[in-house]
């Protein structure tokens, strides 16, 4: 029996997130310099969204540029942004024929203008795709998100629509640049690292989360599909016991 047929097609997470971590590591491992490995990262997020939209995942959040990562050296920031360019205009190809809508969250002025306009056609071009919402996280971090939504919402006060007694979660919820997804209920972290890096850190609450040595360049359907069986075996019972929620 192969990995795929372990999978229960009743218990696929609807929203898978990743922080695609390890690709400095691989680059490094083969005595290349580190944008080679960035560049190898994208036939995993080629084979791992196809992987996805085929076993009926709606949404791949991908964490492909924090805010924090702007204080690496300037040459692989230069280097990280011509790459998201180049591969947005080739692979827009491959998001259609895939029926993959592309979204993004994060602060996109921060990004260079060359960049905001490839991503804003490619988000154009794919907004009637429907079997996967591919969401690329770029100049993102989870604390740069809540900060936005509180001003957001402290302007609402300020202007008398919202009473300060009336908010709640989904106030919360509604003021993040995530309003339009459900929150992930997978997280998967490549690397070996076992750590959150800023990502997601409300919409996380109650996600499960896998973490994998595989560096993100290796990382393939054949894991994907391991992290989802992983998933599955487990017991989500957001704060109540067993018996609660088996019966
Ligand atoms: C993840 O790989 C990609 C980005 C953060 C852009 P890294 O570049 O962090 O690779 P390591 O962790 O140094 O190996
Ligand atoms: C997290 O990876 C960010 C992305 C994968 C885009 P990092 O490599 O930046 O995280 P740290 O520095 O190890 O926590
Ligand atoms: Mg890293």
């Amino acid at each position: 029996m192969t990995l795929k047929n372990s999978i229960n097609t009743d218990k696929i997470p609807s929203h898978i997130a990743i922080i695609m971590d390890g690709n400095g590591r691989w680059a490094k491992g083969k005595g290349k310099f580190r944008i080679f490995g960035h560049q190898n990262g994208v036939g995993a997020v080629r084979e791992v969204s196809e992987a996805c939209a085929e076993i009926g995942v709606k949404f791949l959040t991908l964490y492909a540029f924090s805010t924090e990562n702007w204080s690496r050296p300037a040459a692989e920031v230069m280097a990280l942004m011509e790459l998201l360019v180049s591969t947005i205009r080739k692979e827009t190809k491959t998001l259609m024929k895939n029926n993959i809508k592309l979204e993004s969250i994060g602060n996109m002025d921060d990004l260079p203008e060359k960049c905001q306009r490839e991503l804003k056609i490619a988000i154009e071009e794919t907004k009637h795709n429907t079997r996967l919402t591919m969401i690329l996280a770029l100049s993102y971090s989870a604390k740069w998100d809540m900060i936005n939504a509180t001003k957001l919402i402290a302007q609402k006060v300020k202007n008398g629509e919202l009473a300060i007694d009336e908010i709640n979660d989904k106030t919360i919820d509604e003021n993040l640049s995530t309003k339009n997804f459900p929150h992930p209920e997978l997280m998967i972290r490549t690397s070996g690292e076992h750590r959150i890096s800023n990502f997601l850190l409300w919409e996380l609450a109650y996600s499960e989360l896998y973490f994998t040595d595989k560096l993100w360049p290796d990382f393939n359907r054949e894991d994907l599909y391991q992290a989802i069986i992983n998933f599955q075996q487990r017991e989500r019972r957001f704060g109540k016991t067993s018996e609660q929620v088996t019966s």
